[in-house]
């Protein structure tokens, strides 16, 4: 058997020492309580003795309960009082000698965490400590301090389950970017996205690439604000479907210029192919630009931006740059002078142009981005903590993703001016950004960097991925890594086969000492011997092989560490909510009791 590895100051030795201590303290409070029972009430004077007698007295105590001054010598017990005011003075200095132990105690754990911290986190981390960190209590101090106490009373910190070692509450802060990464069907919608959705109190951007977490949360969510659902390829049926023009907000040039790098990325010349193709992509981009431009300074839609990316020589959009009053000066130029280059090249630029528009090639896309049949404003979307659901197929990075990420993007900008305006320079209302299954459905161009700005604007970004790998396709290496580097949380289910990504994460945990025995046989017999060796707390094979519904969190105050994040099923209070659609409810959402 191995045995357990323990310090001196555990096991039957700290037993005995404790007990020890015990009779000892005891002795001296008796002590000190036959003097205050003599002063007080008796004789009026000092009893001699000391700490040997004080032990004696302790254990004899027991046994004259109705009496108690006979514990004390024949010679010392006409000083003492009757059993009433002995009974009252032995009092006084037991709760002193409590009052003690409680402020040993404190100082003790108080030493340990102050020493734990200054080696990044202690490798047994106690509970109290955990949440410190990252509990309910922690979060909702962090949100006060940044928001004020009104705020705190009306969010709900985001949760991510339960400290599997300490039986902690795990909470992110309202400006953490999460990444959590999990294989299919382990458990990210049920044991993370949905349970958060339902709990959260703010406005809400929620991708799915399945109808699941629109039917578990559509109802309740209602109840906070109105519910807007994007969704051209009829996911959800029944569902009333949202209609966004992207080039509405384009007459302000610096949206159109946003809005135009976002399509031109999608345009099959982003980060992962050569520098050639970001120059297409470029140039490809300061089209778009201005036919966003002059498309919304006119009101047109997106079938005119269409029509003119088919046609490079198209004058319409040059005119409108440089008779509209409210036109950015010089685009109508630099679209010109475009028009203008070698026949070779132009085409070159105009196929990249074409291939940004791809996504209005599906004819429920363009129907659903048609100009007269706008019907959101990201502004009231936040004002009214709504909820809007992006939903597209896995299938359809091509056609539904592009008007997503833009979608996205225009929210993410009107919460930028919002957050301008307010006087913590945060978005007041809490803005959640869940981007499920991101790589399929929201791959936004920028989004290693904006998951770094969002949090200083008080978004809470959360991206969820099915492996690294997918990352990697989108967004390149280096934009893979800078979104794995900037999390400030992250979730790992098990079932990943990236074994450099888990390596890492292994020796985040770091290493402890772990006792390993060699046995060794020679004519007398076996023998066997014990010795330390460093091992990883948290081995690759065992994050790769986690139990159902367990993942690990890496956060940046301590240690990896594993957390159960069960079904929203299993919570009754959520159950009930989404079974009932409760308004009552909503007040008083739990986070898993
Ligand atoms: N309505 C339901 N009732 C019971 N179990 C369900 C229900 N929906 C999903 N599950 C189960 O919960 C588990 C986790 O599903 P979940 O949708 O959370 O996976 P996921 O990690 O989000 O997968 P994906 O990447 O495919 O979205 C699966 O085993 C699934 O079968
Ligand atoms: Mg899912």
């Amino acid at each position: 058997m191995r045995p357990q590895q323990q310090t001196p100051f555990e096991g039957p030795f700290m037993v005995l020492l404790c007990a020890l201590t015990l009779v000892v303290a005891e002795g001296l409070a008796v002590q000190a309580g036959g003097q205050v029972a003599s002063l007080l009430f008796g004789g009026h004077h000092f009893i001699p003795g000391g700490v040997g007698a004080g032990t004696g007295i302790f254990l004899r105590l027991w046994r004259h309960p109705a009496d108690p001054a006979l514990a004390w010598s024949p010679v010392d017990r006409p000083s003492l009082p009757g059993p009433l005011a002995m009974w009252a003075s032995l009092l006084v200095p037991q709760l002193v000698l409590v009052g003690l132990v409680v402020l040993a105690f404190r100082l003790v754990r108080h030493v340990q965490s102050a020493a734990g911290n200054q080696h990044g986190g202690p490798a047994k981390a106690s509970r109290a400590h955990v949440e410190r960190t990252m509990g309910r209590r922690a979060v909702e101090r962090h949100t006060t301090a940044l928001y004020g106490k009104d705020a705190a009373a009306t969010r709900e910190p985001l949760a991510l389950g339960v400290d599997v070692a300490t039986g902690a509450r795990l909470f992110a802060k309202s400006e953490d970017y999460i990444l959590a990464v999990g294989v299919p069907r382990v458990g990210k919608g049920e044991g993370f996205v949905i349970p958060a959705v339902l709990r959260h109190k703010g406005p809400a951007v929620v991708t799915a690439t399945r109808h699941d977490t629109y039917m578990d949360t559509a109802t309740v969510r209602a109840k906070v604000g109105p519910v807007y659902v994007f969704d051209p390829q009829g996911l959800v049926p029944k569902a009333e479907k949202l209609r966004w023009n992207p080039v509405k907000g384009c007459e302000v040039p610096q949206k159109a210029i946003l809005r135009a790098r976002g399509f031109a990325g999608f345009a099959g010349v982003g980060p992962a192919v050569d520098g050639g193709g970001a120059y297409w992509e470029q140039v490809a981009a300061s089209i778009i630009r201005s036919y966003l431009h002059a498309a919304a300074l006119e009101g047109l839609g997106v079938e005119q931006l269409l029509d003119w990316s088919r046609r490079p020589a198209a004058r319409e959009p040059v005119r409108i740059l440089s008779r509209h009053p409210g036109a950015a000066r010089g685009w109508d130029e630099d679209l010109a002078a475009s028009a203008e280059v070698e026949p070779r090249h132009r085409d070159s630029i105009w196929a990249t142009v074409r291939r940004a528009f791809d996504c209005f090639a599906d004819p429920m896309v363009l129907e659903a981005t048609r100009v007269d049949h706008d019907t959101f404003d990201p502004g009231e979307f936040l004002n009214e903590n709504g909820t809007i659901y992006l939903m597209g197929s896995p299938g359809a990075q091509h056609s539904v993703a592009p008007i997503v990420a833009a979608l996205i993007e225009d929210v993410v900008d009107t919460s930028r001016h919002q957050a301008a305006r307010s006087q913590t320079r945060r978005l007041e209302s809490g803005l959640v950004l869940m981007l499920d299954e991101c790589a399929n459905i929201a791959p936004l161009g920028d989004l290693p960097k904006l998951a770094a700005e969002l949090g200083g604007l008080g978004i809470t970004t959360a991206v969820i991925l099915q492996s690294v790998a997918s990352a990697r396709n989108i967004w390149g290496e280096a934009g893979e890594r800078a979104l794995r580097d900037l999390a400030n949380i992250t979730l790992v289910w098990g079932g990943q086969k990236d074994v450099a990504f888990l390596e890492e994460i292994s020796r985040l945990a770091g290493e402890h000492d772990e006792l390993v025995e060699t046995v060794t046989q020679n004519e007398l017999g076996k023998s066997s011997s014990w010795t330390p060796r460093r091992m990883p707390v948290l081995p690759i094979g065992d994050i790769a092989n986690l139990a159902p519904n367990h993942a690990v969190v890496v956060s940046p105050h301590l240690r990896p560490r594993i957390a159960y994040l069960p079904s929203w099923r299993k919570d009754k209070i959520l159950s009930a909510l989404v079974g009932q659609g409760q308004n009552s409810l909503i007040g008083g959402i739990s986070d898993g009791e």
